[in-house]
């Protein structure tokens, strides 16, 4: 069979099961309600106002050849003292640091086990690793425990990895049970911060630092795609994880350098978040009045953080509700299986710090007519 025959049969299951994805351009009349630009920092041009200076459009290289520039050690430091680490390393972006800290940190005869709702990035950087890796239930801390005494036996580390907050349910990790759990178990947690980096706590320093538990956690990966507006992510942890990464991680050493432009603009940006508490707040605000307007019975996702979401039962539903928003002026998009699990797809309903409070009005209004 000629390959091209091979991928039109592959995609026309996806079309028949109504999970054909397209790429789309969102529509500048419609209000986002979409994007993962929680605090709106993606839109602020002011923080663009401190990279004057001509350095260089590329940094020309990896960081172990000639890519290695005094703004990268220096963006490294700032890092290091924003979110309370030893330590930090820049990755090009969240999905590649997650491949970057499990495939190369577990080693042979460790386990690894990670949330079941976690993200792609991380179910593939275990894949990638030489340790057994293992899911246990969506913030099932009973799970969770008998796995734990299961492999703590074998012998190997342990490594437990979550999501601050689950980029599909907007629902945070127990995290301090989890840090008592692998205190008892002498396991390390590894934590990706990627919905929460710049939202929680007054300076945007993340949630594991929020609930001052930071030193218990063994890496924090830190993205700043989401609510710092820019692109990039960190590993921050101790020194000799530092080092680790900087000799083992294949995602670290073969790429080039991040450019000066997304370097200054991910440390402009943090700053700019520090010195605007009040969004977050205004974001708050935003959560609250849409969980106050919505009717109590639509199948809502129960969640506190700016993700939300209405759950229906297959892809077609979900891509109809999806279509109605848009043609009422709303940016929203729809979220299939597989992309979630079967009968859990959804509408995903990013809320933002600059969303009016009539603009989650008018969408709570039109969420409420649909299901009326
Ligand atoms: C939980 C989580 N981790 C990592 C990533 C990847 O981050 P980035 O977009 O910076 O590659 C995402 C992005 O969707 C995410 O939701």
């Amino acid at each position: 069979m000629k390959v091209e025959d091979v991928l039109e049969s592959q995609l026309q299951k996806r079309k028949q099961n109504g999970s054909f994805r397209t790429l789309k351009i969102a529509d500048p009349k419609q209000i986002d309600f979409s994007s993962n630009d929680y605090l709106g920092l993606a839109q602020v041009s002011e923080i663009h106002q401190p990279i004057e200076e001509f350095v260089e459009n590329g940094a020309s290289g990896s960081r172990l050849l000639n890519g290695n520039k005094q703004y990268h050690e220096d963006l490294e430091s700032f890092l290091a003292e924003f979110f309370k680490g030893e330590s930090s390393l820049i990755f090009n972006s969240g999905y590649v640091a997650n491949l970057g800290v499990l495939s190369s940190i577990p080693q042979k005869g460790d386990v690894v086990l990670i949330d079941e709702l976690s993200h792609v990035c991380i179910k593939e950087g275990v894949r990638l690793s030489r340790a057994q890796h293992f899911s246990f239930k969506h913030n099932d801390l009973s799970d969770l425990e008998q796995k734990l005494n299961k492999f703590h036996k074998q012998g190997g580390n342990i490594f437990i990895v979550v999501e601050s907050v689950y980029s599909m349910d907007g629902d945070e990790s127990p995290l301090l049970e989890i840090v008592e759990l692998a205190n008892r178990y002498d396991a390390y947690i590894i934590v990706d911060e990627a919905h929460s980096t710049a939202l929680h706590g007054d300076s945007g320093f993340g949630y594991c630092c929020h609930l001052d538990i930071q030193d218990k956690i063994f890496a924090r990966i830190y993205t700043f795609g989401k609510a710092v507006g820019a692109h990039g992510a960190a590993v921050v942890g101790s020194k000799i994880l530092r080092e680790y990464l900087i000799n083992y991680s294949r995602q670290f050493i073969y790429t080039t350098a991040l450019p000066y432009s997304n370097v200054k603009t991910i440390e402009a940006a943090l700053n700019y978040r520090q010195n605007h508490p009040e969004l977050w707040d205004k974001l708050q605000k935003n959560i609250s009045l849409y969980h106050e307007i919505l009717n109590q019975d639509i199948s809502k996702l129960n969640s506190n953080h700016p993700i939300q979401g209405v759950i229906f039962k297959n892809n077609n539903d979900a891509i109809q509700f999806s279509n109605y928003l848009n043609e009422n002026g709303f940016n929203v998009r729809p979220i299939l299986s597989p992309t979630v699990a079967k009968g859990k797809e959804r509408v995903r309903i990013c809320l933002h710090a600059f969303n009016s409070e009539d603009e989650v009005r008018n969408l709570c209004h039109h969420i409420n007519q649909y299901f009326k």
